[in-house]
């Protein structure tokens, strides 16, 4: 993907979503009754931006770059983040976040100021920190002990040279990934590692067949697995995926995450973004509460529907010229979801609201969909009418999905006949853009 200048970005996030001041965003805050609470904090810059990468850090030579490195990290993410200390204080904390970009860009002074800063920090047991596997020093980790970080995660994303070389990727030997998951691991924290899939056309079977087993020696005890985002649809990668894990040693030694839960089929891989695996002696308890407990609310708060309560918010801070909705916070009550982002590009954060859910929304979307029905009668017998609770996005292909309908509507039929035949013709001329199987 090309991107354009970030005025543009900027201009595509006020065509779509609601720009609004701190105040609207804190009154959400406080309305907000739910205990629970992740903390977010992005690395914006990256020493190369990888072809491949979905979220795109800004290129930065921090030998170069110092005056912006300061702004960022001594003026504009404190000033960012302070005035929402009292809403972290008033929760409790389940995990602080530092994701990128690459957090391991910061300097151990940089880090250290950060931590010290953050409330409730050391009494927070779930700390996850991500390591660029050719961007780090033991003195970081030793660092990330001292204050009690749970788990680092070390983004490999491939073993081999060529292919990082083509993807614009800093390359780190397979001994150094070995040395660099030892050393966190001989301090105590959990180390997962990122593998991607078909990151180009090039000998992609035999990469990840070779980079799973490096992977296997590396003793990561949990590794996300994942074919490239943009490739998800393509059911024959999906089935080469899962047929290359399956034969790996991986599949014998590390178990799914959901393992005797739900069945894994290839079919329900290809509705997941990434396949996570645990190493067997590794503890699923402490893998849902401490190591990667914030995996239910990663991904943006458009997917979670529903009673929303039991969940924690999410509260991110720190952005600068990012491409997507890098980071976002989500506030989550038991009948409301309020999603806003944090975008700069002049140094004074602003913020958007990206989705607003509320459940009475739901019904009075439904009541509107079935008034639309009124002109047609009640359906035939052998057709029901369903509502899915779902965000129907306008353009899922977009980079940035833009909110449409709360409840969906779809039909469903056991049986054909000249009465239901009669009535889906006239539901095809009311809604020509459903998706019609028939
Ligand atoms: C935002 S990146 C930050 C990681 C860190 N900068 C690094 O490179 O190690 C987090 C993870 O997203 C995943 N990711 C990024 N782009 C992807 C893509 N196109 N397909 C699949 N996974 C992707 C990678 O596994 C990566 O480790
Ligand atoms: S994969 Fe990591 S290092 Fe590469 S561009 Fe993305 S965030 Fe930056």
């Amino acid at each position: 993907m090309k991107i354009e200048s970030y005025a543009s970005n900027l201009e595509r996030f006020r065509e779509l979503y609601r720009e609004v001041d701190r105040s609207e965003i804190m009154a959400a805050w406080d309305r907000c009754t739910n205990p629970n609470l992740h903390v977010y904090v992005h690395t914006p810059f990256c020493a190369s931006v990888c072809k491949f990468c979905y979220y795109k850090g800004v290129e930065f030579d921090k030998r170069s770059e110092e005056a912006l490195y300061r702004q960022y990290f001594d003026d504009y993410l404190p000033r960012t983040m302070e005035p929402f200390f009292p809403v972290i204080e008033s929760k409790t904390v389940r995990n602080y976040f530092f994701g990128g970009g690459t957090p391991s860009l910061m300097s151990l002074e940089t880090m250290e100021a950060l931590f010290n800063r953050l409330p409730k920090f050391r009494e927070t047991d779930s700390k996850t920190f991500e390591v660029h596997p050719a961007v780090w020093s033991r003195e970081q980790i030793d660092l990330l002990a001292d204050f009690g970080f749970s788990c680092c995660i070390v983004g490999v994303q491939s073993y081999d040279a060529e292919v990082l070389a083509r993807q614009n990727r800093l390359y780190a030997s397979p001994d150094s990934i070995h040395e660099l998951v030892d050393y966190i691991k001989s301090k105590g924290m959990a180390v997962a590692g990122d593998l991607i899939y078909y990151m180009d056309r090039i000998n992609a079977d035999q990469i990840f067949a070779q980079d799973l087993e490096h992977a296997h020696d590396s003793g990561f005890d949990i590794l996300s697995l994942q074919l490239n985002y943009d490739l998800l649809k393509k059911k024959h990668l999906n089935d080469r995926f899962f047929d290359l894990v399956m034969r790996s040693r991986i599949a014998s030694d590390y178990i799914w995450e959901f393992e005797g839960e739900r069945t894994l089929t290839v079919e329900y891989k290809q509705t997941l973004k990434c396949l996570r695996v645990i190493r067997k002696d590794v503890s699923r308890e402490d893998y849902r509460d401490r190591f990667f407990n914030f995996i239910p609310t990663m991904d943006e708060g458009s997917k979670h529907l529903g009673k929303l309560g039991q969940r924690p918010s999410v509260i991110g801070f720190g952005s600068y010229r990012n491409p997507r909705k890098n980071t976002f916070s989500n506030i989550r009550d038991n009948d409301s979801l309020y999603e806003y982002i944090e975008v700069n590009d002049d140094w004074e954060p602003r913020h958007f609201v990206t989705y607003e859910w509320y459940e009475e929304r739901y019904f009075d979307d439904a009541i509107a969909q079935l008034n639309e029905l009124r002109e047609l009668g009640p359906p035939p017998k052998g057709l029901r009418l369903c509502f899915e609770n779902k965000l129907n996005v306008k353009n899922e292909d977009h980079i940035i999905r833009e909110p449409d309908s709360q409840a969906v509507l779809s039909v469903v039929w056991d049986y054909r006949d000249e009465s239901t035949d009669r009535y889906i013709d006239q539901l095809r001329l009311k809604f020509p853009h459903w998706k019609w199987n028939r």
